[in-house]
């Protein structure tokens, strides 16, 4: 058994990873699978070095890009400075979040670090098409670069052109079956299926019900299934709806390459699936994260209304900052998807690559198919 997929890049397993850790999708890219690279919270001239370091060390293997390309984007945000904030959000969501800090004692940012926090996410973050196609002109110039994916909305077209001349392919990411047609259209390459239990930005259909119809609505394009995949038997399960392969985030938060802190790691695995939730509070949009007085505030009755994206991550990008600076216990959360239930302890990336190829394999046979994946190294 094999999947186009797994020929067109030339990978041992149909498995794509997203992480924001260079170490994670490098470890990744060499074990045989996609390692792709989340690009949101850095700024362009970090994405340079982040590329430079990935070339260096993918002994030659294919990796991804991952870019928020917002379709609400609004190009007054670029020019935002702190001082102007006052003027696009409102007090009380102000006084909200500062009254939570000083209620579980978060220390202040160190003088003067305010500002810097403020002026590197906005260079790094706002998600306006001109800003994420500026980001792009520093991924052409990396050839092992063979994917892009788009976050949120199909990529404007141009960058859609640019990709195609310098052989990446774009891949679309969708959490209902009407949205294929708009990246279809947009001419993307790959979709991605992320159903209700993905960890970050998802929607409210089960992976199960949504990547059947969007296989249907994609075809003749390939699928890849995400939400949930820890175990290899659910990859079996994602091709048997369909998928070509799985796109993963949440199973490599456990592994000891992450960026993800001792507390978060020890919250995952004490975490069961009942314990993450679908919030508006980090960026506006509804994203799946681990449960904690942080999400808990933002849910509870006579909270504020989260802001639209991308003002929500805009007033609470500081907060963020000092919680995971300070690691405030109750009130650390991170983007997590349900399958934390069936993570335990710490690993690392080679070993879950290599659990979930052999659990696959085992699984396909048992169902009486051969799996003929390249092994890695
Ligand atoms: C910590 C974390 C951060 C994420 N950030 C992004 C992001 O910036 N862009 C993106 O396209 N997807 C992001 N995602 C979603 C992943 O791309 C992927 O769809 C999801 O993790 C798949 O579900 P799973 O977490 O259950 O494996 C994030 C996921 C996690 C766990």
């Amino acid at each position: 058994m094999t999947t186009g997929i797994i020929k067109r890049f030339g990978l041992a397993a149909p498995i794509f990873a997203f992480s924001h850790c260079r170490d994670v999708v490098a470890a990744v890219s060499r074990a045989g699978g996609m390692g792709v690279l989340g690009t949101t919270h850095i700024t362009t001239a970090q994405l340079e070095v982040e590329l430079d370091w990935l070339d260096r060390h993918t002994d030659g293997k294919s990796y991804g890009v991952d870019l928020m390309f917002a379709s609400n984007a609004r190009p007054e945000f670029e020019a935002m400075t702190i001082d102007d904030v006052d003027r696009f959000i409102p007090e009380a969501h102000r006084k909200f979040v500062d009254d939570l800090m000083k209620r579980y004692e978060v220390p202040e940012l160190p003088p003067g670090e305010r500002e810097r926090v403020f002026q590197e996410y906005m260079r790094g973050m706002v998600r306006t098409h001109k800003t994420a196609e500026e980001r792009m002109e520093a991924v052409y110039g990396h050839p092992r670069v063979k994917v892009m994916a788009s976050a949120l909305g199909a990529p404007p077209q141009p960058v859609i052109e640019r990709c195609h001349e310098h052989g990446i392919a774009v891949i679309g990411m969708v959490g209902r079956p009407r949205h294929v047609r708009r990246h279809k259209d947009a001419g993307v390459d790959i979709i991605v299926s992320a159903g209700y239990e993905a960890g970050g930005h998802t929607g409210e259909i089960a992976t199960m019900v949504l990547t059947p119809q969007v296989v249907e609505a994609a075809d003749p394009l390939p699928v890849l299934h995400a939400g949930g995949i820890v175990r290899g038997r659910q990859i079996a399960a994602a091709l048997a709806v369909g998928a070509q392969g799985v796109w993963t985030g949440t199973v490599w938060l456990g592994t000891r390459e992450a960026e993800t802190t001792p507390l978060v790691k020890e919250k995952i695995f004490a975490a069961t699936s009942a314990d993450t939730l679908r919030s508006r509070c980090g960026t506006g949009h509804p994203a799946r994260r681990l449960c904690s007085a942080w999400v808990d505030a933002w849910e509870a009755e006579g909270a504020p209304k989260p802001l639209p994206m991308p003002l929500q991550s805009i007033l609470v990008n500081e907060a963020l900052e000092r919680m995971d600076r300070y690691q405030p216990k109750a009130l650390v959360s991170y983007p997590a998807g349900q399958g934390v239930g069936m993570m335990h302890e710490q690993t690392d990336v080679r070993s879950v690559f290599l659990d979930l190829l052999t659990e696959l394999g085992e699984t396909l046979e048992g169902l009486g198919v051969t799996f003929e994946g390249l092994v890695g190294e």
